[in-house]
């Protein structure tokens, strides 16, 4: 059966809203599986705005395995299960380990039994870049080997794509020995490693909301420019690249999106089952201070930054070869680094405008 109904757990975050939006554009109906530990639930105001739908909003801790397998029972008609939810912070995962591992584990965890209870099968899953760590070879490929996880919070993203693919094939096996039960559908799920997503939807109205002193750069510039923050400071420019300052892959939030809505539409094509891995990035990779450049560029801003020394656990540079998102999902991200820049400035001018 074609997806209709879709479940999206974490959609009043970051990536989630801009998802939810972009799949009820298309059509689709939403509930969100939120516990706004990270996020507020007046998003969801934001999202009718701009779409003329509210989704439905579900307050619920995924890592509750009662609360969890009683929200799957209610929801039992979702036909696609889109997974955000989970914790981000890479200081905050190495200072409390066992919350990140719970919290991002035990929802994986709950989130496949509450689905295993009901015929839905089809799962789209948050994976990170982080699993290649410091790649040897650019850009990486999605056969690119894995590296061991430099904090808890990347290893809970390796071993959330383990036990995807651990349980695609003790499905795959059972089924071989003819253990499947009857009307039980195939496992088909697609784990999606971002590169860095940035900016904010063109209205505005929603955005990336960090809790307290942002950890990522894109946030911190604009609260830089905004006068919320004296300084910025670019943590190292002694690295091997053209300028010295680290390279990442920032992907405009809106595109990665949009990739969601692909990658679930690809778990319909047929003959596909199990498991398989996209990146999703631009395949450009763009320096810190080229995203500085950018975002004066861009807003007309003068930011205040100051070089200083490395970032604990920072890798050097990282991009991504895009080529099997753009030819299987029939997906490319289009928006370019001005536009990323800008568009998480607008959103911050709105933010300061509210307050
Ligand atoms: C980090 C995580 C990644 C996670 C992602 C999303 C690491 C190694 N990686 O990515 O696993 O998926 O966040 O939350 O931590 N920078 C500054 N000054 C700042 C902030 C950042 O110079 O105040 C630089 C960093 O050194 C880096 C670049 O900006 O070179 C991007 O940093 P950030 O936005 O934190 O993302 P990542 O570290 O790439």
């Amino acid at each position: 059966m074609k997806v209709k109904k879709v479940i999206v757990t974490g959609g009043t975050g970051f990536i989630g809203s801009h998802t939810v939006v972009e799949l009820l554009q298309r059509g689709y109906d939403v509930i969100i599986a939120d516990d706004l530990s990270n996020s507020k639930a007046s998003v969801v105001d934001r999202i009718a705005e701009i779409t003329g739908k509210k989704p439905f909003l579900e307050v619920v801790d995924l890592s509750d395995r009662t609360a969890c397998l009683h929200f799957f029972k209610i929801h039992s008609d979702a036909e696609a299960v889109i997974h955000f939810a989970a914790a981000k912070a890479v200081g905050e995962s190495v200072l409390n380990p066992l919350h990140y591992y719970r919290n991002n584990l035990d929802s994986l965890l709950y989130v496949l039994e509450g689905m295993g209870q009901s015929a839905c099968r089809k799962l789209v899953y948050s994976s990170s870049c982080t699993v290649y760590g410091q790649p040897e070879h650019l850009p990486v490929t999605e056969d690119t080997p894995r590296q061991p996880a430099t904090c808890p919070y990347a290893n809970t993203k390796r071993i959330s794509e383990d036990i995807l693919a651990d349980m695609v094939h003790g499905d795959e096996a059972r089924r071989a020995k003819g253990e499947g039960m009857e009307g039980d559908n195939p496992w088909k799920i697609l784990a999606l490693r971002y590169f860095n997503p940035i900016g904010a939807h063109a209205s505005a109205l929603i955005g990336e909301l960090p809790n307290g002193v942002p950890n990522n750069l894109m946030p911190y510039i604009t609260q830089t420019a905004a006068g919320l923050r004296p300084c910025l400071q670019v943590f190292g420019d002694d690295y091997d690249t053209p300028d010295g300052t680290p390279i990442r892959d920032y992907i405009h939030v809106c595109d990665l999106a949009e990739a969601h809505v692909a990658a679930m539409e690809y778990l319909d094509k047929p003959g596909f089952e199990g498991i398989d891995f996209f990146n999703l990035g631009t395949g450009t990779g763009y320096s810190v201070l080229e995203v500085i450049q950018s975002f004066e560029r861009a807003t007309g801003q003068k930011l205040n930054y100051k070089i200083v020394g490395r970032r604990e656990g920072d890798i050097e540079q990282i991009w991504a070869n895009t080529d099997k998102a753009n030819r299987l999902l029939g997906w490319k991200a289009h928006r370019g680094l001005d536009e990323m820049t800008l568009s998480a400035w607008k959103w911050q001018e709105n933010l300061q405008k509210k307050a």
